[in-house]
């Protein structure tokens, strides 16, 4: 059977490629309905070391040190990191897993944008995140919205705990069921205080190919402290 890691690995340079095309569904789900939300929580990074927690191509962490962020980036998959480090020059990425090289209490802040549904060790993520943000640090998780992928896109039957789904090719990403509880059960277990949790629905315009993500939030937002 196939690792999580794998499949990553698999889908790393198409993933990359859908992310970036301007009119794709996938940009403008982000664009509209994601972005403005991570980009107000990730406000005043100038200086601020900062991690991107799962940060796939990377494009998290340009988009951070544009801004004077003192950032970096790891990931489960060598084929993102190779990636990152190709488009990002200058940033420091590593591959790591649900344990870090890094120190404890190093970062100011911890992103960690849209890996933690798709996580089936969810909570080893969260320890080590709470071990390397610094006392009074901010992490910030964002994950697809329980309520939208159970119901509209998963159709995910009574007792199943996984769904693998077919988002790039041929390539099934696993979904794990969890509600908003589990999650914040898991938060306050690494030792987490949630200071602020933001529902994200598109924003702005309406777009009609996206016209539904208007009407219901798709993804979720915490902002957390140590
Ligand atoms: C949906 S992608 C999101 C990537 C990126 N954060 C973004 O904003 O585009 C999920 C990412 O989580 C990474 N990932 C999955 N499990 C991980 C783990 N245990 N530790 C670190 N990264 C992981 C995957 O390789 C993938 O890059």
């Amino acid at each position: 059977m196939i690792s999580e890691k794998e499949r990553w690995n698999k889908v790393a340079r198409t993933y990359s490629k859908k992310i970036e095309e301007e009119n794709s569904q996938g940009f403008l789900i982000r664009e509209k309905s994601l972005n403005p939300y991570l980009f107000k929580a990730l406000r005043n990074v100038k200086s601020k070391k900062v991690l991107d927690y799962g940060c796939g191509d990377g494009w998290l962490c340009g988009w951070l040190k544009n801004r004077g962020a003192k950032v970096v980036g790891c990931d489960i998959s060598e084929r993102f990191i190779k990636l990152a480090k190709e488009k990002y020059k200058g940033i420091e990425f590593k591959v790591t897993n649900n344990k870090t090289s890094y120190k404890n209490n190093e970062f100011d802040i911890i992103v960690c944008n849209i890996v933690l549904h798709i996580t089936k060790n969810y909570e080893k993520i969260l320890n080590e995140m709470y071990r390397i943000l610094k006392p009074m640090g901010k992490a910030i998780i964002t994950i697809m919205h329980p309520d939208y992928y159970k119901s509209e896109i998963a159709n995910f039957s009574k007792n199943q705990e996984t769904l693998k789904i077919k988002v790039e090719g041929d390539i099934p990403v696993t979904y794990y069921r969890r509600n908003q509880n589990s999650y914040e059960k898991a938060f306050q277990k690494a030792g987490f205080k949630i200071k602020k949790k933001q529902e994200c629905k598109a924003k702005g315009k309406k777009i009609k190919e996206i016209k539904k993500y208007f009407e219901k939030s798709f993804f979720l937002l915490w902002e957390l402290t140590k």
